[in-house]
């Protein structure tokens, strides 16, 4: 349980460059990797070294910093101009989860108000310690509203890994779980092993188990059958992009749960910060969906399973309509039954 409260945080600055733990090779190695150089951390985006929303936003905080380090060094009081290739490339390592752009969007405000004349690697630092700092935060407020929301002892379900590793630390639906154990409000956590890239079997059941928090894993084909048992009290997931109507766009399979969960009278939970939001887009038939490549659907831990150069479709992620939520969680409060009116409220009105 002692990383209950101080859990591990994915993102360092350390010695002037970022490490990022990878991701990839969890939960049987524990491996840094080291990076200088913004387009190594664009690709490390891309190839999900570094995963989760949130994280992905932070991590893109850091490598705007290296970023404008390398265009100082390079084309000294030009060093705003020949920043901006490597931002583009940044923003576009990615498309769905709007926390990178948002957090590339903050970095470029502050790079607009420096000196030209000044190397803005001390400013832009000192920002993306700020926005990492923040969304730990914020993290820790939204489990508590979200702990508030649950009874005690309750069983509830979670999808890909909303945790630690998916943000800058602690974790938004992990965090509302880490914190509801403490409040004695979770009994049991089932977790899916959410295919393709087997976030929950590798990453959430790993974290969960560090900290003796009760869990069972299963296949993602297995929520129907654990819903129809009448067990479960809640779903509770993280989000990669919120329209402003609360159409949500989380880790593909998450609208299948959300389905069932009508059809089951189970309740749904998403949690994440305001940075999530993306005002701009009226609904989640807007939201870019990912779509990935083919072997991480027709291979396992390299070993092919499916014939040869099959036809693959490998969407990231799937629009779950605001209809099919019961409550969206943030640092600045809980939406519940979210619609357009309500998310309009919450961005006026915040806490
Ligand atoms: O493809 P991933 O692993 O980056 O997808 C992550 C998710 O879908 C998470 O649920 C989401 O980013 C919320 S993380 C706090």
């Amino acid at each position: 349980m002692t990383r209950l409260l101080q859990t591990i945080e994915p993102i360092l600055w350390r010695d002037e460059q970022l490490h990022l733990l990878d991701q990839r090779v969890l939960p049987h190695t524990e491996k840094w990797l080291t990076y200088h150089d913004s387009d190594a951390v664009a690709e490390a985006i891309k190839l999900m070294v570094v995963r989760g929303a949130p994280a992905i936003g932070v991590t893109a905080a850091y490598a705007v910093v290296l970023a404008a380090r390398e265009a100082w060094f390079s084309a000294g009081e030009n060093w705003k101009e020949a920043v901006e290739p490597a931002l583009k490339r940044l923003t576009s390592s990615r498309p769905t989860a709007v926390n990178l752009s948002w957090a590339i969007e903050r970095m470029k405000q502050a790079c607009a108000s420096l000196s030209k004349y000044e190397s803005p690697e001390p400013v832009l630092l000192a920002l993306a310690d700020r926005i990492q700092q923040e969304d730990i935060k914020a993290n820790r407020t939204m489990g508590q509203y979200g702990a508030d929301l649950l009874d005690n002892d309750s069983i509830v379900l979670t999808h890909c890994n909303a945790g630690a590793l998916a943000t800058a630390g602690f974790g938004t639906a992990l965090g509302v779980i880490r914190q509801g154990f403490l409040d004695g409000k979770i009994e049991h956590v089932y977790v899916d092993e959410t295919r393709p890239w087997l976030q929950g079997s590798r990453l959430t059941a790993w974290e969960l188990m560090q900290e003796g928090i009760p869990m069972t894993l299963q296949a993602d084909v297995a929520a129907g059958a654990l819903m129809a048992s009448g067990r479960l009290d809640w779903v509770i997931v993280g989000a990669d992009r919120i329209a402003s109507n609360g159409d949500t766009a989380n880790k593909i399979g998450t609208y299948s749960l959300a389905v069932l969960a009508k059809y089951h009278g189970v309740k749904v939970m998403v949690v994440a910060p305001t940075t999530t939001i993306d005002w701009l887009l009226e609904n989640g038939s807007l939201i870019p969906i990912e779509q990935r490549m083919s072997s991480e659907v027709s291979e396992i831990g390299g070993h092919v399973i499916a014939p040869v150069e099959v036809p693959v479709s490998n969407p990231a992620f799937d629009v779950t309509p605001a209809s099919l939520i019961d409550a969206i969680v943030t640092e600045e409060g809980v939406v519940s039954n979210p619609s357009k009116e309500k998310m309009q409220q919450l961005k006026k009105e915040g806490k």
